[in-house]
């Protein structure tokens, strides 16, 4: 889907160059056919190769009416983790019942929502949580389906901002007896809701499954006790999202099936030796359906020589469309769209224009010559860029185009100057 010809980048059969000409930059770039090889995989390495599965689409990664229509013509789920993702999928009648509401505190409000919309699941956060659904249950007299997201205590292998399967973590119920096996006893014995299992998120940006597999041996354990205590069979086990992408050429990531095929084989076995059925299992990509189908397009501009010590080349955008290279150190790469067969022999660093040291989006990358106004690509942006875009510096969020066999579309207008000042209020005192 990237291609180079005479010299310029073509993705998904769209010049770059025409589309940055079309559209302006900055700009979101997203394929439609690498979003459809990325959910290919998913179905022939897991839902169609094993039995009872489910995949949920982990809206955070970019969610959008787009995103939403394609996950539903798909047949996948969707996890969404705020009002505003369940309210986008709603407003695109995306069907309540594959929605499941994850989040460590869900408000009242939002709880509500999922509770009127009746939607497939809420993954229960913690304990506080499970009180208050089973009241808001009580008081609208319906019921619910809840999973329980537990911490499993397993490290793995990330940065350490993205890391959410530890102990110490905001998110989950820890594995604490006294706090974990009373909560499930009232979940199973409440009439307003349907316990179903037992969830995990380990870490994001994985490369290796340890912190999986760790983390299924702690649910094995949990089944095994559950079963004892409350003669209860868990219905559904959801072993999170986290499977890595290619972000530059050190990235070497793994296939689905290498974190699926352990995990099934040892829960297969496990419930066979249990005499149970295995419960229904379900993963919650994000990053890996999204993240190589985005690529973004700058134009460069100020070019500035420190002799001896560095080159910036500066874009026009920057942490405000991506934040993660200031947030987490986040690594990616990138060429110049329209000599994208050139010679590289210059190194700079490309930064953006925030108002910010740790604006800068690669450091030391090798390119052509460098010159303003040279179109620059970015590679693997589709997860996590446009979703946490922000107006830091009153900077407008780039619009989205869907790109497919040469063929492009907008399907996010970007932001204007009115837009960003349209909910400012001046207070009468100043009027
Ligand atoms: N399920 C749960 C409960 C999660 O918390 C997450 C991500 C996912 C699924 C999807 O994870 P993925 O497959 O995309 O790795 N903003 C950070 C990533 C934060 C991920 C948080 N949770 C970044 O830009 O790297």
């Amino acid at each position: 889907m990237i291609e180079i010809k005479n010299n310029i980048l073509y993705f998904d059969g769209c010049n770059t160059l025409d589309l940055a000409k079309e559209y302006g930059t900055p700009l979101y770039l997203y394929s439609e056919n690498l979003i459809l090889s990325k959910l290919n995989e998913i179905k022939s390495s897991f839902l169609n190769k094993y039995d009872n599965t489910r995949a949920a689409y982990a809206g955070k990664a970019f969610l959008t009416k787009y995103m939403c229509k394609l996950i539903e013509k798909e047949g996948l789920s969707l996890d969404v983790v705020s009002g505003g993702e369940l309210y986008t999928a709603i407003e695109v009648d995306f069907p309540a019942e594959r929605i499941e509401f994850n989040g460590n505190n869900k408000s009242i409000e939002e709880l509500e929502m999922a509770l009127d919309y009746n939607i497939g699941r809420i993954i229960v956060d913690n304990v506080y949580e499970l009180e208050r659904i089973i009241e808001l249950c009580r008081e609208k007299n319906t019921t619910s389906n809840l999973l329980f997201r537990i911490t499993p205590g397993v490290m793995s292998d990330t940065h350490d901002y993205i890391t959410t399967g530890k102990k110490d973590s905001k998110f989950g119920i820890p594995l604490d007896e006294d706090i974990l096996f009373p909560a499930v006893k009232k979940a199973i014995k409440s009439e307003y809701v349907n316990f179903l299992g037992f969830h995990f998120h380990v870490g994001s940006q994985l490369h290796n499954n340890l912190s999986h597999v760790g983390a299924l041996d702690v649910v094995l354990k949990l089944i095994e006790k559950v079963k004892i205590l409350f003669d209860f069979n868990i219905k559904e086990f959801n072993m999170g999202g986290g499977f890595g992408i290619k972000y530059t050429e050190e990235d070497d990531p793994m296939p689905i099936s290498y974190f699926v095929d352990p995990l099934m084989k040892r829960l297969d076995s496990f419930c066979q030796n249990l005499g149970i059925v295995r419960p229904s299992v379900v993963m919650e990509p994000g990053r890996f359906i999204v993240g190589e189908a985005g690529i973004q397009l700058y134009t460069i501009g100020s070019i500035k020589e420190i002799p001896g010590i560095r080159t910036y080349a500066s874009i026009d955008g920057g942490m405000t469309d991506n934040i993660r290279p200031g947030l987490y150190q986040a690594e990616y790469t990138g060429l110049i769209a329209n000599k994208a067969s050139d010679k590289s022999n210059k190194t700079v660093s490309i930064s953006g224009k925030c108002c910010e040291s740790t604006d800068i989006l690669i450091k030391n990358i090798k390119l052509p010559n460098p010159e303003s106004g040279d179109i620059f690509a970015v590679f693997s942006t589709g997860a996590y860029g446009y979703s946490m875009a922000n107006n830091y510096n009153k900077i407008p969020i780039p619009g989205v185009v869907l790109v497919k066999n040469g063929k492009s579309e907008l399907i996010v207008k970007p932001q204007n100057y009115a837009d960003m000042i349209s909910r400012e209020l001046i207070p009468k005192h100043l009027r």
